[in-house]
């Protein structure tokens, strides 16, 4: 499918880099491409980046049926612009269209609509340290209608945002709280795909962290309240007598990228590691017998995150003395070594962009 390319005739001032925050800036083109019963996915385009015109009844606006990702393209000096296992972001966007009903998009198209949206976007790439090109592919339900089935007609966009930390952390240690009163996911729900409902369900506990003042949630599992199962918006490991844990994929949990990459590194190394079912109490025994020594979330907005402190009812769990582990530090260099073009990518998760 040839993807039609309109370029606009006001191009925006790039941010400072050295003020990006996240989420914030877009740049000034997207990809759009629509879904129709009888044409499939067709009308492929790079267009200037403009807001969308939806009837009020448009099903998405009511039913969620909608669905994202979030990956990034790094400056990688010499070496041009860089994605990191992008593949694997839209393979788990189709899998997410199939548990929401949506229709499935082939990979390579979407790969070459993005490495076109990079080509004409390549300036807005940042270069300073720590900054990358976020990149949000998303699909929505544009039915206008009012009733519970899924859509016959989508819309499939990319747009682009220049970012730099997700945590106003930066990377250092994050406080963390352990929620029982709410849960994210359960079993036989939407919990391992990015729909954008999930992240709606989670604002309240995050809301209530906040004001308690903690930057992120720990879900424990919607059934028992027991297992550990992730951490805001990331997955979680835990390094109990030099076992590297993260829980295990039960359908509830988010498949990241980021954490399947810590598991191949640390495979790789030839560290002990196990996707396992971890109790918060099997957390708060290791914390108690000085066995627990580091935790950290892993995701692509922050890569790793270190966790300097977890509160779960009356008890504090300080770790690591609120500094950044070495195992936490250890992946965050070699994964972001690798996405920035700083180490061989020996693992074949590279793509060049453009
Ligand atoms: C709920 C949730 N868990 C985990 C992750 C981490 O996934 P990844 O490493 O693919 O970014 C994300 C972010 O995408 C997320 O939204």
């Amino acid at each position: 499918m040839e993807i039609t390319i309109r370029t606009t005739d006001h191009p925006k001032p790039k941010p400072d880099e050295s003020k990006l925050g996240f989420g914030t800036h877009f740049t000034d083109h997207m990809f759009n491409m629509d879904y129709t019963s009888d044409l499939g996915w067709h009308n492929p385009r790079i267009e200037p980046y403009a807001p969308f015109v939806l009837d009020p009844a448009t099903m998405v606006l009511h039913y969620g049926q909608g669905i994202f990702e979030g990956m990034k393209a790094y400056h990688a000096g010499q070496d041009g612009i860089q994605l990191f296992r992008p593949r694997d972001n839209f393979n788990r966007l189709n899998y997410s269209a199939r548990k929401l009903c949506m229709p499935e998009i082939d990979v390579d198209l979407a790969l070459k609509a993005l490495k076109a949206l990079l080509g004409v976007e390549k300036q807005w790439v940042p270069k300073a340290a720590g900054t990358s090109l976020y990149i949000r592919p998303t699909m929505i339900a544009t039915d206008p209608f009012l009733g519970v089935r899924a859509s016959y007609t989508y819309r499939f966009f990319i747009i682009l945002s220049p970012v730099g930390a997700y945590y106003a952390e930066g990377f250092n240690p994050i406080k963390i709280l352990v929620t029982r009163e709410h849960v994210r996911a359960v079993r036989g729900g939407v919990g391992d795909t990015k729909t954008m409902g999930n992240y709606a369900a989670s604002l309240l506990a995050g809301k209530k962290a906040a004001e308690a003042g903690y930057t992120q949630v720990l879900w424990l599992d919607g059934v028992e309240q027991k297992y550990v199962e992730e951490v805001g918006s990331m997955n979680i490991f835990f390094v109990i007598n030099n076992e590297l844990i993260t829980p295990e994929l039960s359908g509830s949990i988010l498949p990241g990228i980021t954490r399947n990459s810590v598991l191949q590194l640390a495979r790789q190394w030839g560290m002990t590691v196990s996707e396992r079912k971890l109790t918060i109490d099997e957390v708060l025994e290791a914390h108690q017998t000085g066995m627990l020594t580091e935790v950290f979330g892993s995701g692509t907005a922050a890569v790793i995150s270190p966790v300097g402190e977890l509160k779960y009812e009356n008890h504090v769990l300080s770790i690591g003395d609120g500094k950044v582990g070495p195992m936490a530090q250890k992946f965050f260099d070699a994964i972001t070594d690798i996405q920035y073009g700083r180490a061989e990518d020996a693992l074949g998760w590279i793509e060049p962009a453009v």
